[in-house]
């Protein structure tokens, strides 16, 4: 499948689900007024992946996160998007293959990781509905 539809309605803020594209763990994360301030008061230069939250999501909709939920190092999903898995020292997802910690815009911030975890090409089709890819 070249794309997915994925309806994010049921989805509150601060809870994330789990999707699968192209056979990629994909996470969809609805964040907290709290967790956008997280990501936008870290000074994005001084980032191992320098990326602003409004650069990895969309004007109007910086409270949805789409990223891929595969670990920049060796590709382990992380932890973090299902209820109840720890998300890490920076609030966002843990990998607990080797300890990379990202943050609540899915931005590494310790551990091997080279990358943020990826956002794939997406666009909202409506309010509720996301087309992935
Ligand atoms: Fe995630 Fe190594 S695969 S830390």
């Amino acid at each position: 499948l070249a794309s997915i539809e994925v309806d994010v309605a049921a989805i509150q803020p601060g809870q994330a689900i789990k999707t699968s594209w192209r056979k990629q763990p994909v996470f969809i994360r609805n964040l907290t007024p709290v967790e956008i301030e997280d990501a936008n008061k870290v000074d994005a230069a001084s980032l191992r992946d320098p990326q602003t939250l409004a650069e990895r999501t969309q004007p109007g909709k910086e409270n949805w996160l789409i990223t891929l939920g595969v670990c920049t190092h060796l590709g382990c999903v992380p932890l973090g998007a299902a209820s109840g898995e720890v998300k890490g020292e920076y609030g966002g997802y843990f990998c607990p293959c080797h300890g990379s910690h990202y943050d609540t815009a899915a931005r590494i911030r310790k551990g091997p990781a080279p990358l943020n975890l990826a956002v794939p090409e997406y666009v909202f089709l409506s309010d509720t509905v996301v087309k992935i890819g």
